[in-house]
């Protein structure tokens, strides 16, 4: 007969020797569920492949390698967030790379510019072969058949049109499929969400009659309207107008973190009511207001948002290149699923994600394109912007030359009365005896 003392020994080693299989058991589970969830992100972003809302790659080859794609490997780029292979490991398959012109070019060569990032994101996407240019939601869906990188080009910025819309019509040409009305400038006839440029202060900022011919222009063309970076007056003023949904490419939620470039409550429920779309910005100082932040600070406003207008009005816009600080878990474009993982985990369901990755944006860009064949009947605008509401030294008015008049000898003439420069001189002689070779 057994003592008591070994008794109890016996039973608090059987207990001790349980508690320690519980504890083996559990943390096996914590293992096993924590790589499911990460199964999980990874095989729903293989079927439901990302479409990212915003991404400065262009202007980082700009200002590394002045444009010169000779010189690098996109598959491995050092010192940026962005290659060809990140991209595939991030599970993204489509990237609207933004056409961004600094707002010094205003009025300057914001148009040059435009074209030079124009081009080499057109260089970029035609050169190697796992990325694609598309123009349409279907080339969009095709080239994910085709297991390519879709490239989107998205201009940013109002000022990179120089208050023209037959330059917006040529940049539709050259494949640009959205546009944000500001980057952190006013133009002649929309307002920034930033007062970084003391320009273009007008009274009754929100959008001018110029802009709202920008706008029904953009969903005659079929070009997605970019509210990112507006003022939230421009922002109503463009969701009451547009004809078409409209999205914000690259804004987070200002309920959860008070930046101007985030989008509060109120206007999120006109968006929806306009079945437009907000991609989440991951940038650390439009998340946590901080230069730092982590993964569950970007699922508060995911959160948040879906709480307030619903998983099917959200989609994703890294804004990666364009901004300095990114969250712990999301340092570069390959870490996309450590996103979802998180959201898996916050119980976000696969349906609920699918939408977010890529049927919320497809859904609106169909749209559009709905937009647009509905107003195919419609002819080209006209509009022009008067030459009080621009304040542009450079406009130039082409004229046919009037020698006889010695006071407006010259074929073209400033728009603004200003001095006449002199560097002008020899162009205009050119320029009348090129007109008078006839
Ligand atoms: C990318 O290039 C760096 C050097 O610039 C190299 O250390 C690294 O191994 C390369 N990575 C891949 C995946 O090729
Ligand atoms: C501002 O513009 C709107 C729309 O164009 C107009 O209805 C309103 O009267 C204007 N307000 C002022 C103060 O000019
Ligand atoms: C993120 O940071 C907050 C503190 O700001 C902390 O409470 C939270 O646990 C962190 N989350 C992760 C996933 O590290
Ligand atoms: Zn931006």
């Amino acid at each position: 007969m057994p003592s008591r003392k070994t008794v109890t020994r016996a039973s608090s080693s059987f207990w001790m020797k349980s508690l320690r299989h519980l504890l083996v058991l559990s943390s096996l589970w914590c293992l096993i569920s924590g790589y499911s969830d990460k199964d999980r992100a990874h095989d729903l972003m293989s079927r439901y492949p990302l479409i990212d809302g915003h991404n400065d790659l262009a202007l980082k080859l700009r200002i590394l390698h002045s444009n010169r794609l000779s010189q690098i490997d996109l598959h491995n780029v050092s010192k940026i967030s962005t290659d060809i292979n990140r991209l595939q490991a991030g599970h993204v398959q489509a990237q609207m790379f933004a056409v961004y012109v600094l707002c010094g070019a205003q009025e300057k060569d914001a148009v040059r510019l435009t074209l030079e990032q124009i081009d080499v994101i057109r260089r970029m996407c035609t050169e190697y072969q796992d990325f694609e240019l598309v123009t349409s939601a279907h080339e969009l869906k095709n080239s994910a058949l085709k297991h390519k990188i879709a490239c989107l080009i998205s201009v940013e910025g109002g000022h990179s049109i120089d208050s023209s819309l037959p330059a917006l019509r040529m940049y539709y040409q050259l494949g640009v499929r959205s546009m944000a009305l500001t980057h952190t400038c006013n133009t002649p006839w929309a307002e920034s969400s930033s007062k970084l440029y003391n320009v273009y202060q007008r009274q009754n900022n929100s959008l001018t009659d110029f802009g709202k011919a920008v706008v029904e222009e953009m969903n005659r063309l079929g070009m997605i309207v970019d509210l990112s970076h507006t003022s939230w007056d421009t922002a109503l003023a463009t969701i009451k107008h547009s004809k078409a949904p409209v999205i914000f490419s690259h804004s987070s939620s200002f309920s959860i973190c008070n930046h101007n470039r985030n989008v509060p409550d109120w206007l999120l429920q006109d968006l929806k009511k306009k079945r437009g779309l907000i991609m989440v910005n991951l940038h650390s100082n439009f998340i946590s207001c901080r230069t730092e932040a982590n993964i569950s600070h970007v699922a508060d406003h995911f959160d948040h948002i879906k709480k307030v207008i619903g998983a099917e009005s959200i989609g994703i816009g890294g804004d990666f290149e364009g901004a300095v600080s990114f969250p712990q878990g999301l340092e570069d474009v390959s870490k996309y699923p450590a996103l979802i993982q998180e959201l898996l985990q916050r119980k976000w369901t696969e349906n609920e994600l699918a939408d977010v990755l890529r049927r919320n944006f497809l859904r609106v860009f169909e749209e559009v394109e709905r937009v647009r064949d509905q107003l195919s009947m419609k002819r080209p605008s006209e509009a022009q912007i008067s030459l009080e509401e621009v304040k542009n030294p450079c406009r130039l008015v082409l004229r046919p030359p009037d020698l006889r008049s010695p006071s407006n000898q010259s074929p073209f003439s400033r728009a603004q009365q200003g001095p006449k420069g002199l560097l002008m001189l020899p162009i205009v002689v050119l320029l009348s005896s090129l007109l008078m070779t006839e």
